[in-house]
């Protein structure tokens, strides 16, 4: 075999990777697909920045169910009225629009051809982009899922009532370490966490009307000026990362270790001796390595059950399965 053909074959499996993805799958069926994917993110997200945090946090939710097949992103409808959409971790999503938007934008130019469950990973690295974010390689030629259900999204979405233990096994269950556990709960750096979710930290951790003690006594007097006790109130909010809430920073890392986690699945991660140490080195060592680190996280979690070649659909639109 000649050396050319060798460095041909080389280069076709670094480039299609184990299931089937390949970088610029559109190169020749939607030669403008990526660019435009692109452009529409970045005038969505330059207007208003929580779709950043909202992108990124639909991708997750997307891959932690069946994989990265935009089953996330299915309507309600007659035949299924309890899709993932639909499901108690997904209510709070944000940023369908901007989905649906590009999408209509691709049918325009190559009806037919390019996958919500692409658009979806393509639109959260652009969206970490542009608000000066990591930048990661998004591989293409993700296929849309047939099947959305509330059921599968409520049992295996990470709950943010969880102790490490069970976080650790949810992304062991995806493929992830803990390492990619602490590194991607570093999204928490950016958006933010209402207020119903942690009142029982606040006001009736144990059932006594006492107060998480894993949360600083300062933070927890600060949190409570946020959100009131009212059971009723399911709108307030504080940003996660009170100290640079729209930067894309290691200063979550920071919150954590000062017992100013928002969750119980944030504080926790003081509890594991590896996912502890991790956020120790960004919080003291100079020259954070959390940029780089959350590229490598991504990269892998958006190959997480990807459907390929003739798997799946491509949908007419993303809210819902063709028929
Ligand atoms: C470790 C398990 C995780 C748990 C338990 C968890 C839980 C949560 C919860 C409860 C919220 C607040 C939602 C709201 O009140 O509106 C949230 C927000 C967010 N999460 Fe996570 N999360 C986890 C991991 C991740 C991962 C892996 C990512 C992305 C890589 C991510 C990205 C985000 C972002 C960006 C927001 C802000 C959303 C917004 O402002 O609209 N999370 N998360």
């Amino acid at each position: 075999m000649t050396n050319l053909r060798l460095l041909a074959i080389f280069l076709i499996f670094s480039i299609a990777n184990a299931q089937g993805l390949k970088l610029g799958f559109y190169e020749s069926s939607c030669p403008e697909a990526e660019e435009i994917v692109h452009r529409m993110t970045k005038q969505y997200v330059s207007h208003v920045h929580n779709f950043a945090a909202g992108l990124i946090r639909m991708n997750f939710h997307d891959c932690a169910v069946r994989g990265c097949d935009a089953s996330v992103l299915v309507d309600p409808s007659a035949s299924n009225n309890q899709t993932e959409k639909t499901a108690i971790p997904n209510e709070t999503l944000r940023g369908f629009e901007v989905i649906d938007a590009i999408k209509s934008a691709l049918e325009k130019k190559c009806p037919g051809v390019v996958s919500c469950a692409d658009i979806l990973a393509l639109a959260s690295r652009d969206a970490s982009t542009t608000i000066s974010g990591p930048w990661w390689e998004v591989p293409t030629g993700r296929r849309d899922g047939i099947v959305s259900l509330a059921s599968e999204a409520n049992a295996l979405i990470p709950s943010p009532f969880s102790n490490v233990t069970t976080l650790k096994q949810n992304f062991a269950a995806l493929g992830l370490t803990a390492k990619d556990l602490v590194v991607l709960s570093g999204a928490h750096t950016i958006g933010v966490g209402h207020c119903f979710i942690i009142r029982n930290r606040l006001y009736n951790f144990t059932g006594n009307g006492d107060t998480d003690p894993s949360i600083s006594p300062k933070y927890a007097e600060w949190l409570k000026t946020r959100c009131p006790p009212t059971p009723s109130d399911m709108k307030s909010f504080v940003f996660m990362d009170r100290i640079t809430p729209k930067v894309f920073d290691e200063k979550y890392f920071t919150m954590v270790t000062e017992k100013r986690g928002l969750f119980t699945s944030d504080a926790t991660l003081m509890d594991d001796q590896e996912t502890r140490t991790y956020i120790e080195t960004q919080v003291k060592t100079a020259g954070s390595t959390f940029a780089k680190d959350f590229a490598e996280s991504m990269t892998k979690m958006i190959n997480i059950g990807v459907l390929t070649g003739s798997q799946g659909e491509i949908r007419k639109t993303c809210g819902s399965i063709n028929l």
